[in-house]
């Protein structure tokens, strides 16, 4: 085993990326059990927050004038079975395998595909898009683009598509760091391994979380970028996709959007 020891130094910005991480099987068993924890918002969050969440989309855009929602990157479909049981024709797609076969024995084959939503491929037009917990701002800025550019195809001309994403708020207490530790097994291994965890700060918002695994015969990089938005970054971003941002929140519940906001609820349309 030749261990390239460039990957020990900061990266420059999205430099390298995750290959595997949603669908290794090791991880995505873990990830999986995480998403159905009640008890914390590590993958999905709590049942409250997505009861609440769903409510509020109903209570905004009702199934009756907007029946068709996509949920992209939908886990194991705990947002979309919500939002089935709310009256919408809800459809969710997630690159995990295993997450989708979870959604699809639990919820019913048919409201579910394994998908990557950056070569996204669904024959019909929705009248709400949802893109839930985050998901956008891990991607780099390319990919970003790819999937404004597939959201854009399969909306309705007078849909909306709604994400949410971190402020830098999110990681302003959080100092540049390295730690190790050794470990039997993990989240991230079922083998022996040594655990590099390391956390980035970079200019314009964009932070890093890198884990590096060292087992006796493989090691691997996990590299997870994030970039937070302030209003105004968002805004322009999206803006440069052809969408434009109608209505903003603190969170997904609807909570109006003040300074220390951690997160941002976007509820936007085609310009
Ligand atoms: C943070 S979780 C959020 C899950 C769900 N939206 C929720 O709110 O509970 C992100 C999800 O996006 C999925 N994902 C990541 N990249 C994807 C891609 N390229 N295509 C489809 N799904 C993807 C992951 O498998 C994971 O289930």
């Amino acid at each position: 085993m030749k261990i390239d020891f460039a990957s020990f130094k900061k990266p420059k910005p999205y430099e390298t990326d995750s290959k595997s991480f949603w669908d290794d099987p090791h991880i995505s068993k873990h990830m999986l059990k995480a998403h159905l924890d009640d008890h914390h918002d590590a993958a999905s969050r709590r049942p409250h927050i997505m009861d609440a969440a769903c409510l509020f989309l109903k209570n905004t855009y009702p199934p009756k004038q907007y029946p068709r929602v996509l949920d992209l990157g939908c886990g194991p479909g705990l947002l979309t079975a919500r939002l089935l049981e709310k009256g919408y024709d809800a459809f969710g797609v997630d690159i995990s395998k295993r997450s989708i076969a979870y959604a699809k024995a639990q919820f019913g084959e048919r409201y579910f595909a394994r998908q990557d939503y950056l070569n996204l491929d669904v024959d019909q037009r929705y009248d709400i898009i949802v893109l839930m917990y985050c998901d956008y701002a891990v991607l780099s800025p390319n990919k970003r683009q790819r999937l404004l550019q597939n959201i854009s195809r399969v909306l309705k001309n007078d849909g909306v598509f709604v994400l949410d994403v971190f402020t830098p708020q999110r990681f302003k207490d959080r100092d540049e760091r390295k730690s190790w530790v050794m470990q039997d097994e993990s989240f991230f291994s079922p083998n022996p391994h040594l655990l590099l965890e390391s956390f980035y700060r970079y200019k314009q918002d964009l932070f890093l979380e890198q884990f590096i695994i060292i087992e006796a015969a493989r090691w691997d990089v996990i590299n997870n970028w994030h970039q937070t938005y302030t209003l105004k970054r968002i805004k322009d971003e999206l803006n440069q996709s052809g969408f434009r941002v109608l209505k903003y929140y603190a969170d997904v519940t609807g909570e109006a959007y003040h300074a220390h906001s951690e997160t941002l609820y976007l509820v936007t349309e085609k310009s």
